[in-house]
Order: C-alpha cells, then structure tokens, then sequence
C-alpha cells in the first residue's frame, strides 16, 4: 500500500514559495488555511523544519481577535479571484475575511510529536498559543449564544464551497454582488468541475456584505442570511479541541484547560441534534429556518474522527457508508450517490477528497471498524497510483479530476503511506 513517495515530496517542492505551500499551481496560488495544515503533517513525514514554516507562516495572517483566515495573500497574483482588492480587509500582510475548518492544532500536535529538533519545545509553546487564540475567538464570535457548536457565515468557510447542504440556504439569498465577478478559476480547469455562476455570484455577494461591515464578528453574525452550523467544521472544531488539549498539557495553563475540557464537554452533547436516524448520518443545521438540511454528504460522517458517535451510531454510519459505495465504488464520495444532487465530477457535488478520506479513516480506526478504516486508506492511494495527485477523484470511475500536482493529495498520499509502513513494524 504505496504511491511514488518521490513523485509526491517532488510536488510539495514545487509548491513551496518560500515556508508556505501553495496548494496547486496557478489555480491557488496563495497559503490557505486548511490545506496548510495537512500539508504541514504531510511535510512532517520527511523535513521537520519545513513542517514548522508550514504553520509558522500560516499564523502571520492570523487576525488580533483571533481568526485564522482562509487565505494568506503573501504574494501577489493575477491568477485567481477574489483577490485581496475584493476582500478590502486591514492585517497588514493582505488575508481574506473569512476563516476555514481548524486543523491547525491538529496538525500542530502531529508535527510537535513527530519533532527530533531542540527548538521544537519553544516553537510549539508559541504556535499553541495561536491555536488557543483561534478557538477562544471560534466560541466567542461564531457561538456567540453558548449553545456549543459553531456556525459558518460563507460556504468557503466549510471547505466544502457548494456542497449540497447549502443549496437552500444559498437560494434564498436576495443578495447582489457589488463587486464585478471575473472568475479566473475556470480559465485554469473545466467548468464543468467547478462550482456554477450562481453560486459565484451568491459567494460574492456575501463577501460584499461582510467587507460592508468592516468584517466586525458582531456585525456579521447579526446581519449574516447565512448561518449554518455545519457538521465537518464542528467535528474538525472537536477533534482539534482534543489536540488542544493534550498540547495544553505541557503548554498551557489550569484554567485553559478547563476552558477547552469545558467547551468539548458542551459540544459533545449538542451534536446530538445533528444526528438524523432516518438516514442514519449527521446534518448541518441551518439557523436560518432552525431545521436540520436534508442532505448526505461526506462532512456527516467526520463526527467519527472527533470520536462524537456512540457504538451503534458508528455502525449505522459504517452501514450508510457501504450503502453510497454500492453506487460509486471508489470511497467516499462528497455527496450520497443515493441523492438526485449527486454530480460525480462537479467539486463538492460528489468527488472524493484525501483529505475527507484520511479524517473518515482515522475515524472508523478509532471505532474499530478496521476492515472500513483500511478499505479507506488503501482505495486512497490506489486513486493517487492510477488518477494522478490530483485536487480530488471521480468516485464512479476513479478519474483524478480539477486542480493536478496537488499539495493537500500528495500530503496525505506521504501521511498514509508513512502509517501503512509504521503499522507493518509494529509502530
Ligand atoms: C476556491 O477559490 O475555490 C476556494 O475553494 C475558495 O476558498
């Protein structure tokens, strides 16, 4: 169970612009938040110092209050849009106004753990307290009312841009962008794998709105027609609390170790009223209607990976899950092919993701379920060996598909094949 390691340390390589990874050539070329923080795990299985740079050079866009945004704009270029020029945010090395699911203390905890250096002790005593800033402001600005789980205000802020689960919310926007869309995505790769013009337009428009208020939280939450609580970025949320934790251990404080126990304990609890029996998965939660978005998708089953499911609630997603590969036999598709809104080519319409592969496989690893952890990770790198490096996959035929060379792909293809060769030593 391998891929070409070489072919895959070759393209973070060719990635890196000094200290950050772009994540694939032209098509983004600046740091992004979550992307950074598997490649930086990805960098950890062959240059610890690359590793650290990876989340060093993250957090210089991190903002006072907090935030860690989705875009690091530390160079420019024409090559993609919205630029900074849209965004109109004040840091001082340009960044985006929004942010992205928080990986960053978990990858935080892997490079520090798999560190030999004499300096890693008093690099990640500082980067922890970045992580710590990160979800003190997740709690304070986007779970303002305590009831412990987060909300988004943008698609882009799930990762997932046009999952199905934020089709309804996104068409009731009356919104108008303000800001002329010159989309430049789709000068790189085929329309027909990217999101739509009305979904460009709705993207946008948002931003308008948010740039409108001086991206002030307060502002934001209170004026935002979009607010969902989405399943992938809470369970990423957890997961990284966990993470959080264990680092607190060594490098942080009594009382913010009660805070983070504090703050998982409620969310745990609040993720029941994502789980939907009938069809046997998680749900994002739109606050907009105060129901539950009927809609599978991949972010469902990450719950498994902050270890929020029961037994049998991971035996009912184990079961789901066998159900969608049925249909589309190369796991996991983003969206149930069992749903009319399943679109196999199309980003998060239906593709498989490495990086939602290797959450979804830690997670049923956790649970037990060894036979789904492995058919996970093994049909992963076999995408990688026969499709290519690329952005994501076909799940009906195994096709590599948008963005190629790509960096979060091959870091996970190292990050798997690296556990593959531990778990045959016995490590
Ligand atoms: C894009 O531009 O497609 C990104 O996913 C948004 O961050």
């Amino acid at each position: 169970m391998t891929i070409d390691i070489e072919a895959a340390r070759a393209i973070l390589r060719a990635n890196d612009r000094g200290g950050y990874t772009v994540p694939t050539d032209r098509l983004y070329p600046f740091q992004w938040n979550w992307d950074s923080a598997f490649v930086a795990m990805g960098w950890a299985t062959f240059d610890e110092e690359r590793a650290w740079r990876e989340l060093e050079r993250l957090v210089e866009g991190q903002w006072d209050d907090g935030m860690v945004p989705h875009i690091v704009f530390h160079a420019p270029s024409d090559d993609y849009f919205p630029g900074p020029d849209v965004w109109r945010t004040r840091h001082s090395v340009p960044t985006s106004g929004i942010t992205q699911p928080p990986v960053f203390a978990t990858a935080l905890r892997h490079v520090f753990e798999s560190a030999r250096g004499p300096d890693a002790q008093a690099r990640a005593a500082r980067l922890y307290r970045c992580a710590l800033a990160s979800h003190d402001w997740w709690d304070r600005a986007r779970d303002p009312e305590g009831t412990g789980l987060v909300a988004i205000l943008h698609p882009w802020e799930s990762g997932m841009d046009n999952s199905p689960a934020w089709d309804e919310a996104m068409a009731r926007l009356t919104l108008q962008p303000m800001t002329p869309i010159r989309r430049r995505d789709i000068s790189h790769i085929g329309a027909e794998m990217r999101p739509r013009d009305e979904d460009y337009h709705r993207f946008i428009a948002l931003v308008d709105l948010y740039a409108g208020l001086g991206w002030e939280p307060a502002a934001m939450w209170a004026a935002s027609p979009f607010k969902l609580v989405d399943v992938a970025t809470n369970a990423i949320l957890h997961k990284a609390e966990e993470d959080l934790l264990v680092l607190a251990g060594q490098f942080g404080s009594d009382a913010e170790r009660s805070r983070i126990a504090e703050r998982m304990a409620r969310r745990a609890a609040a993720f029941a009223g994502l789980w939907n029996q009938d069809r046997r998965i998680y749900q994002a939660l739109d606050l907009g209607t105060g129901t539950k978005v009927d809609a599978s998708t991949s972010a469902g089953l990450l719950p498994l990976f902050a270890g929020i499911p029961d037994a049998h609630q991971a035996a009912e997603l184990a079961a789901e899950l066998e159900n969608w590969l049925a249909r589309a036999p190369y796991p996991v598709p983003s969206t149930s092919p069992l749903d009319p809104r399943f679109e196999p080519k199309r980003y998060w319409r239906g593709p498989v993701w490495a990086v939602v592969n290797f959450m979804i496989a830690e997670g049923f690893a956790r649970y037990e379920h060894m036979a789904l952890a492995t058919r996970i990770r093994t049909a992963t790198l076999a995408l990688m060996r026969n499709g290519g490096i690329a952005e994501y996959f076909d799940p009906t035929s195994g096709e590599g598909l948008g963005g190629g060379q790509f960096s979060w792909t091959a870091a996970i293809g190292l990050l798997m094949t690296d556990q593959s060769a531990r778990a045959q030593h016995g490590l």
